[in-house]
């Protein structure tokens, strides 16, 4: 069977259990702190579980892209070397939102898996639940007892806390679950070690496919477990791994999902899969990467140096470095994967469709970056290696190879291994650099770390967080709930009203500050942010009395500068596709009361002309005095009929929000606060244009007072130009008269310091002095530069033999003391230029250091230069 049949079999079975289909989550969360990506189907329906969002609809199933590479489930380091783990898998599921429970949930598990998918019922074992003492929870006989009227009882094994008590992550929703195993090895090794006895032991072909999860407790923040208001079935059946049962192969990269991609690989580095141990390896883990990496870019997540773009960065670089080190891929490979992935989930997964080329050209960029980088530390370790013949390599060299060139520990090692010289490394290198990095984790951890309360519950009430605030900036509101935040250097507070006038930030567009008023009393908002479907509020302390209402006042003039920009980014995003075309799409977005960023989709550095272009139709936009048209609860369809244009990585539900500036111009779906007519914008200017990744360009922009004093700094700085010119008549051609004048000038007076170098050299040379057989010169007199008097005593030494030179220079009117001696006199009589220098410096109250046969100081007391200059001749003389 396909695995594109699997995945259709799947949603018609739970569709007739009245189930409705809902489209996967994007894999880059957004709006909630304690995750960066999807690493189970449940994330997106966190907050039903939480009892704190109504579902759309009580019984659902999908089919969800999940990565597991951060945080609770890390696979990350498995990959490749087994045949199950993935970092980015699908995962099949079927939830009832306070519905059905166990029952109906076990009969379908194993009605889907044995009528429609044929699996033999006598490989499979069920775990259930044996209890928890020490969370005095007790066994799930419940679930033991429906699964007895399915399968015999023998195949019912009892399961831990670990394998059977289900958590998201270190809080949030939880319960106890059920596994579905199965056994796929063959009649004869099935004879002599029963199946029973390799569940959960990760046997590569005795695998959980299918885990049934009971969602009854909120686990806190202190550990303890919370019930919910409703119970709740979520499960999650491995996609890939229920391919490799029905389709019986051996591992997961086996069946139709990874053969493509695998047999594309193995083509392009020339090799065959299945014959060699560690490229086998290595063609796993970039048959495995490629989805990931284009995935998450496909979702609105570039590589980049920082949380969720960091992790990307790295899938991306184990990928190439996999290739370069065990395929031999020097060049970008990587990126041209992505036709093939395209051709076999783009119907499926459209965003990747969608994207394409640009996914393909982000990846080709962050390879070839990364190539150079390898080669860099390439050439590091050649220095290292050199190196090593007086001194062992030692730890923290091969820590600074993998933090300042993203070089990993075991590729130093590998290619010290290639030339034999492992033993070339310290003893205890690998300790030290372990230590190294566990040391660098740590200052990150600590940076970030941040210690978050329970909610309090202060009231009980139908309606949360529901917004007000794009009718009115004041409003009477009640507290729903609220925590306490502790960060290292801060504590504060988030609350949740009733009813808000505060937007949170979102679509770009920063959250609201403001105040609470509660009897005269102000608690001071700092920011607005959204935690899932929430509305939080930041406080540095809470108002007196929670159980009363406060008035709650968004800081009006931020609000209304913050407005400007919103809209303005809607006026630009149209402008952009109207002069560079319509394959320009958002990419991200800032907008705050200060400035607007707007990131887009595009090849090329904007020409002045067309930043002009784009700057005056928004400009010719403003002065329109366009009208806001916005509409609420718009089907999506009718949204995207109006030419409404979603973003990627975006979540909306079925109902969305249409923001339009004129019908046949702007339409975009946006949540955000907006401008009543256009013309309140009054002026946009356009500060730079620039490049933030491959293909993404971005645009900074002002507007309304702002931009006009934008405007007006810029011609006060040209008059203050004109003024210090004396008013000339054309001001860029007499700037650029002066820019010549001076680089002729200068000309001059380089060749004149030249000359004047040449011939102080040349009185120098006269004014040797032969002492004891020495040729000795000791020199006072005013100098350019330290470059100067360092260049006449390297001439010098060059020219003549058996040198003792001591030069005090006046350099702009500060002391320079060069002593500059021929090698033979420090090699044979003995005399060091460094101790001299070190004794003499003091004179002119400085200090300085060099070689042996050249030392130079600075000081601060010119009045001592010439004790110094006597000072040293008699040290050196004395000798
Ligand atoms: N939440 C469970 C899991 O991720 C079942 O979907 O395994």
């Amino acid at each position: 069977m396909e695995s594109k049949i699997i995945r259709k079999k799947f949603m018609d079975f739970f569709e007739q259990k009245s189930h409705k289909i809902v489209p996967s989550a994007p894999i880059v969360v957004q709006n909630d702190p304690t995750l960066m990506f999807t690493n189970a189907g449940m994330n997106q329906f966190k907050d039903i579980f939480l009892g704190d969002r109504k579902p759309a609809a009580k019984r659902v199933a999908d089919t969800q892209k999940c990565l597991r590479v951060s945080g609770k489930h890390n696979d990350l380091e498995e990959v490749g070397f087994d045949t199950y783990h993935h970092t980015m898998f699908e995962m099949l599921g079927n939830w009832s939102f306070g519905d059905y429970f166990k029952k109906e949930a076990i009969e379908w598990a194993w009605e889907l898996l044995t009528k429609e998918f044929g699996l033999d019922a006598d490989r499979m074992y069920v775990t259930v639940f044996e209890g928890d003492k020490s969370e005095s929870l007790a066994a799930d006989e419940e679930s033991r007892a429906f699964w007895a009227t399915q399968i015999s009882e023998d195949r019912i094994l009892n399961g831990s806390k670990k394998d059977n008590f289900w958590e998201m992550g270190d809080t949030g929703p939880c319960g106890p679950c059920s596994e579905i195993h199965i056994d796929l090895r063959s009649d004869s090794d099935r004879k002599k070690v029963s199946g029973k006895e390799l569940v959960n032991m990760d046997h590569p072909q005795v695998v959980e496919v299918w885990n049934l999860v009971f969602i009854q407790f909120n686990r806190l923040s202190n550990g303890s477990l919370e019930n919910l208001p409703q119970k709740h079935v979520d499960t999650g059946m491995g996609f890939e791994r229920l391919a490799m049962a029905i389709q019986a192969k051996e591992s997961n990269y086996d069946t139709d999902v990874f053969q493509p991609i695998i047999q594309e690989v193995a083509q392009m580095a020339g090799v065959e899969y299945g014959v060699d141990k560690q490229k086998d390896i290595a063609i796993r883990v970039i048959a495995d990467h490629i989805r990931a990496i284009s995935f998450t870019i496909a979702d609105g997540q570039l590589p980049g140096n920082v949380k969720a773009g960091y992790v990307v960065r790295r899938i991306l670089r184990r990928a190439v470095r996999y290739g370069y080190s065990f395929l031999g891929m020097n060049a970008p490979f990587l990126n041209e994967l992505v036709p093939k992935l395209v051709s076999q989930f783009g119907d499926i997964f459209t965003e990747l469709f969608d994207q394409k080329d640009f996914v393909q050209k982000v990846i080709k960029e962050e390879e070839l970056t990364f190539l150079r980088t390898l080669d860099k530390g390439l050439l590091l370790i050649e220095g290292l290696i050199k190196e090593s013949e007086s001194v062992k390599i030692k730890g923290d060299s091969i820590f600074k190879l993998y933090d300042t060139y993203g070089f990993p520990k075991d590729l130093s090692l590998l290619i010290l291994r290639e030339r034999d010289l492992e033993s070339r490394l310290s003893e205890n290198w690998e300790k030290e650099f372990d230590t190294l990095k566990s040391e660098q984790q740590n200052r990150s951890k600590v940076a970030s770390e941040q210690d978050a309360g329970d909610w309090i519950q202060v009231l009980e009430s139908e309606s949360d967080s529901e917004f007000l605030g794009y009718e009115q900036l004041e409003a009477e509101s009640r507290i729903v709930k609220y925590r306490k935040i502790v960060e290292k250097k801060s504590t504060f507070f988030q609350l949740v009203l009733d009813k808000t006038p505060f937007y949170a930030e979102s679509g770009g567009q920063v959250g609201d500050s403001g105040v609470f008023i509660q009897n005269g009393a102000k608690t001071v908002v700092f920011d607005t942010k959204k935690e899932h479907d929430l509305i939080v509020h930041f406080t540095k302390d809470l108002p007196k009395d929670l159980s009363m209402s406060v008035n709650s006042s968004v800081a009006k003039d931020r609000r209304s500068k913050t407005e400007n920009n919103h809209s303005s980014t809607h006026l630009l995003h149209a402008a952009l596709r109207e002069v560079l075309g319509e394959h320009v799409q958002q990419r991200g977005s800032l907008v705050n009361d200060k400035i607007l960023r707007f990131d887009f989709s595009h090849f090329a550095k904007m020409s002045e002309e067309e930043i002009s272009r784009v700057e005056q139709i928004v400009n010719l936009r403003i002065r329109q005095n366009i009208l806001l048209d916005e509409r609420r609860n718009v089907p999506i369809e009718t949204a995207k009929e109006m030419g409404a244009m979603a973003l990627f990585g975006e979540k909306y539900g079925s109902e969305v929000r249409v923001i339009t500036f004129d019908s046949d111009y702007s339409v975009e779906l946006c949540g955000g606060t907006h401008v009543p007519a256009t013309g309140k914008i009054g002026l946009l200017k356009i500060t730079s244009e620039s490049s933030v990744a491959a293909g993404v360009r971005r645009i900074e922009a002002v507007t309304a007072e702002a931009a006009e004093n934008f405007v007006n700094e810029n011609l006060q700085l040209i008059e203050s130009v004109r003024q210090i010119l004396k008013h000339p008549k054309d001001l860029a051609q007499s700037v650029k008269n002066l820019v010549e004048e001076k680089s002729s000038l200068t000309k001059k007076v380089e060749r004149y310091e030249l000359e004047r170098l040449k011939n102080l050299t040349t009185e120098l040379k006269d004014r040797v002095e032969v002492i004891n057989g020495l040729n000795t010169i000791f020199y006072e007199g005013s100098f350019a530069s330290g470059d100067a008097v360092k260049q006449i005593a390297f001439d010098l030494k060059r020219q003549i033999e058996n040198l003792i030179l001591v030069i005090g220079g006046n350099v702009d009117d500060k002391p320079n003391l060069t002593v500059m001696l021929s090698d033979n006199l420090v090699e044979e009589n003995d005399l060091n230029a460094v101790d001299v220098i070190r004794s003499v410096s003091s004179h002119i109250k400085g200090g300085g250091g060099g070689q042996s046969f050249y030392a130079t100081a600075g000081g601060k007391d010119l009045s001592g230069l010439s004790e110094a200059v006597q000072a040293a001749k008699k040290l050196l003389l004395d000798v």
